[in-house]
């Protein structure tokens, strides 16, 4: 495992690169978990052994977060799609209003599922462009339930920098943060609902984390199912039924280097240098171009292309041969995206970088 680290460098879009002390440690657990003789995979969830992990997870999620007495933090199953209709069904009665920003798929597919529920006001869209940049001018109606935003397009490398005007909107905000969070200082007590699937700056996938202000809830009127409805996943500590334990487990490693590393104050200055770093070597030369608005781009996924597809061929073939995993863009952009999560090393982007600045100079 060590050598397969130090020889490669990770940029998947994820399931993402996590910390090699957590790959380490969960590895031990797999066999021996803390020194029970047990493996992490046949614990039983309401024991002793492991209510401390998923307290301790929990503990670190608000930590981290800085959330104040009114922010509950929930590990549940599903994924982030999952939230796409969970938060609809427990926020927004049939006839009422809730509006969505639509800056990318995964936006696309949460107004999709809301409208199964409610009815959904698009407040904004850059789909008309790919989503090449995020539109800032646009109203809410203050009778919306609440405003819904990605805060990280994944796919199309775009992030919103500025919450002005989310925060001016006046009414309860939900975040997909699933490709941001834990990247950057925000203050999250700003949000009354926040999603995120947890593999890439979390844990592993197979979980998500839902943060929600309590008092937001049991306002809506139709019966939810239980596992549905968030008010029973509080009362439970996350345990309503037998949850992803290893998953969780992952996050509470996770999350335990990243409180050792300094916290989310300290990893966003590293994770400002690297993305400084990727965006000045893809500016410097006219082989490359970013592929979104400049004031947009993202410092979690940073996608470009190049002008010439066999270029672009050749550039990741030499990833490839160099060791850079994950280069390659998404579909529906094509060209290269270049995730640099939170357990991605700087070091990684100097490699990288390298690279690209070696190649630019033979083929310019
Ligand atoms: C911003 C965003 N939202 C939602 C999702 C969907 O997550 P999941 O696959 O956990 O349902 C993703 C997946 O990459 C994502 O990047």
């Amino acid at each position: 495992m060590d050598t397969l680290q130090k020889t490669l460098h990770n940029f998947n879009a994820g399931p993402s690169i996590l910390p090699k002390e957590v790959f380490q440690e969960a590895s031990e657990a797999i066999l021996n978990f803390n020194g029970t003789g047990l493996s992490i995979l046949e614990i039983g969830h309401r024991t002793k052994l492991f209510e401390p992990v998923v307290a301790e997870a929990t503990a670190l999620m608000k930590e981290l977060m800085n959330l104040d007495s009114d922010h509950e933090v929930l590990f549940l199953h599903g994924g982030a799609s999952t939230q796409f209709f969970q938060v609809p069904a427990n926020l927004l009665n049939q006839g009422q209003k809730a509006s969505y920003t639509d800056t990318g798929v995964w936006g696309a597919k949460a107004i999709k599922e809301a409208k199964l529920y409610g009815i959904v006001e698009v407040v904004c869209s850059s789909k008309a462009s790919n989503y090449t940049y995020l539109p800032k001018e646009f109203t809410t109606d203050p009778n919306s339930v609440y405003l819904h935003l990605t805060s990280n397009n994944t796919i199309y490398g775009t992030q919103w920098h500025d919450f002005t005007p989310f925060y001016n909107a006046g009414v309860p905000l939900v975040a997909d943060m699933s490709s941001d969070i834990l990247s950057r200082q925000l203050d999250f007590n700003k949000f009354d609902l926040i999603y995120a699937g947890a593999q890439k700056n979390i844990g592993a996938a197979g979980v998500n984390v839902v943060v929600v202000n309590k008092n937001i809830l049991g306002k809506v009127n139709r019966p939810l199912p239980t596992m549905m409805d968030y008010r029973n996943h509080i009362e439970a500590g996350s345990m309503l039924n037998t949850p992803p334990v290893f998953a969780i487990y992952l996050c509470m490693l996770t999350l335990r280097w990243l409180k050792a590393y300094g916290g989310v104050k300290a990893i966003e200055e590293v994770n400002n240098r690297k993305a400084a770093l990727l965006y000045q070597t893809i500016d410097a030369s006219p082989l490359y171009k970013g592929t979104v608005a400049t004031e947009d781009r993202s410092k979690m996924n940073a996608c470009f292309a190049m002008e010439d597809a066999v270029l672009e061929k050749e550039f990741l073939q030499l990833c490839e041969n160099e060791g850079m995993v994950g280069v390659k863009g998404h579909r529906s952009v094509g060209g290269f995206r270049v995730s640099l999560y939170n357990a991605l090393p700087y070091e990684s982007v100097v490699a990288l970088t390298d690279l690209m600045k070696d190649f630019a100079q033979r083929k310019g």
